[in-house]
């Protein structure tokens, strides 16, 4: 039977908008962290290539990731997208159902015990129902799969550093007061940072903790930055942000849908 290391954490999607903060909350953390990386999309993973380990693969190559999660104590697959392109072939099945069918079956193959899938709590205004459809469907697929699991079914995601971020800011404070929490609470945005401590959190269990789903509030209790608290390496926020490829997307109002995604071969 291989070794497994519960501080081993095998990241998919960590070249994305809240992959990167998770990696980099991973890191800060002390985990041992690899990520799978499209070969060409490497350099997205700017500052943190230098604390992680990177693998590569094509999460909708089957073959390619082949025994790559071996060893591995966790997997975290955040691969996905609220914006289909049919024209492309990437409708929502394929972007959020196929990936995550392919890295679940690369975990059972490689004996990794663990999987924390991120989801989605509801469907943002403008995304078709077929979004939230194809993310139920990755779910019930890892409910079958054999291991253990954890679902993040999380809400909008904003960065409190960029425009319209103090408005969400607001609104997340104000969703989370205790009244209206009941109503809201799981649709109310929640900044990245918050999602990514939370989502390291989840990930660095020292046993697989028992299958359950997660929803805003987790994330915040998972999230909240233990008093005292040192990163074990620093990573610098600025330069963990995605490269923006188109300058005026900077102007974009945030929660929002993100920029397509860049071209795959
Ligand atoms: N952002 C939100 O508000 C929000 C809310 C709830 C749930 N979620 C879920 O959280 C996950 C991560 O979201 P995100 O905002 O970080 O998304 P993102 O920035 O678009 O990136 C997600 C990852 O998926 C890959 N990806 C996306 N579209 C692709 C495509 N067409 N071809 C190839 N690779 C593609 C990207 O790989 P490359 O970098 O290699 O292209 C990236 O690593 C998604 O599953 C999303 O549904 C997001």
């Amino acid at each position: 039977m291989p070794r497994r290391n519960w501080n081993k954490v095998f990241v998919t999607g960590g070249t994305g908008f809240v992959g990167l903060r998770v990696l980099s909350a991973l890191v800060e953390t002390g985990a041992d962290v690899t990520a799978l990386v499209h070969p060409d999309h490497e350099n997205r993973l700017g500052v943190l290539r230098r604390y992680v380990r990177v693998v590569y693969g094509d999460v909708w190559n089957a073959a390619s990731l082949k025994g790559r999660a071996r060893g591995h104590g966790v997997v975290v697959h955040m691969v996905g997208s609220l914006r289909a392109q049919p024209e492309r072939g990437l409708t929502y099945r394929q972007l959020n159902l196929v990936s995550a069918r392919n890295v679940i079956g690369m975990a059972v193959g490689d004996g990794v015990p663990y999987f924390v899938l991120l989801s989605a709590a509801h469907r943002p205004a403008g995304v078709p129902k077929e979004y939230l459809q194809s993310k139920r469907e990755a779910e019930a697929y890892l409910h079958t799969s054999g291991l253990r699991w954890a679902i993040v079914r999380a809400p909008l995601i904003f960065d409190r550093t960029q425009p319209g971020g103090r408005f969400f800011a607001a609104l997340s404070w104000i969703g989370a007061l205790p009244l209206l929490r009941v109503f809201f609470g799981r649709r109310t945005p929640l900044p990245v940072d918050v999602v990514a401590r939370g989502m390291a959190r989840l990930a660095l269990q020292p046993q697989p903790p028992a299958d359950r789903v997660l929803y805003a509030g987790d994330l915040r209790r998972l999230g909240r930055v233990p008093r005292g608290w040192r990163p074990r390496v620093t990573v610098s926020r600025a330069r963990t942000k995605r490269p923006n490829p188109n300058a005026d997307e900077e102007d974009a109002p945030f929660g929002w849908l993100p920029p397509l995604p860049p071209e795959h071969p």
